[in-house]
């Protein structure tokens, strides 16, 4: 079964950032504050083109992210809720495609195998990423003070808790399209399908993750 292959969480983790954090770290440290620029509560677009600018993939980031600018403001725990938002829209369109695939009687074995094991780990990504929007809808909360601020470690636990599910939301889209690397999947024909329903989950996920991880360097251990 798939959920075998799976990496422990931790080991996702630091695997994860490595490969498509790394970058947006950096980046974003070296992000101009938001007073710099001129920013106001009422949002700017160039604050999310200036984030999404360090993610690995700004032109998408910029595309899903721009429509939130008013929401989002100045606010980077407001980006990576939004970006959490939209990832977790991407998951449930992805989970669904794929059941759909999956539901398709002309499937190889191996393939609806595959699709199979792709909807429960898709689904597992969308409950993921329903816990990270949560998570950063309290956070927004408390930076607006509409709730009782948490204590540092809480707050750090919940960040941490964050990138621990966004990671594992971006293996589990890996993971999916990785099923239907064998020939007895189907071949190239099925591998491209699925790789069109899933790899926008797969890159909005890694945009997430370094908006959160920018977030989480700005948080105190
Ligand atoms: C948005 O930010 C840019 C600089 O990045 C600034 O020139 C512009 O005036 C800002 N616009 C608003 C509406 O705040
Ligand atoms: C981001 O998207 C907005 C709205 O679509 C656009 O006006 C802006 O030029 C884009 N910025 C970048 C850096 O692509
Ligand atoms: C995230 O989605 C929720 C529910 O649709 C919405 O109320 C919230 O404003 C969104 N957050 C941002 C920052 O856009
Ligand atoms: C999910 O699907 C809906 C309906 O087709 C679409 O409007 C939305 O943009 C999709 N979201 C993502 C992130 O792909």
């Amino acid at each position: 079964m798939a959920g075998s292959l799976r990496l422990t969480l931790p080991l996702r983790l630091s695997a994860v950032l490595l490969l498509s954090c790394w970058s947006c770290g950096i980046a974003g440290a070296a992000r101009p504050a938001p007073s710099d620029v001129g920013l106001g509560r009422g949002g700017n677009a160039s604050f999310v083109g200036a984030w999404c600018a360090g993610t690995k993939y700004p032109a998408l980031c910029n595309a899903t992210l721009s429509p939130y600018a008013a929401a989002v403001g100045a606010s980077l725990t407001r980006l990576a809720w939004a970006a959490l938002n939209v990832t977790h829209d991407g998951a449930r369109n992805s989970t669904k495609a794929m059941k759909r695939m999956a539901a398709d009687g002309h499937l190889a074995p191996v393939a609806a195998e595959a699709a199979r094991d792709c909807v429960s780990m898709l689904g597992d990504a969308v409950d993921l990423l329903g816990q990270s929007v949560e998570a950063m809808e309290e956070a927004a909360a408390e930076e607006e003070g509409q709730a009782p601020q948490q204590s540092r470690r809480m707050a750090r636990f919940r960040v941490d808790s964050v990138l621990t599910w966004a990671s594992a939301a971006l293996t589990d889209g890996h993971m999916c399209m990785e099923g239907f690397k064998g020939q007895a999947a189907g071949g190239g024909g099925v591998r491209k399908a699925v790789r069109g329903r899933v790899v926008g989950l797969v890159h909005l996920s890694a945009n997430a993750l370094c908006i959160v991880n920018a977030m989480a360097n700005q948080t105190p251990p």
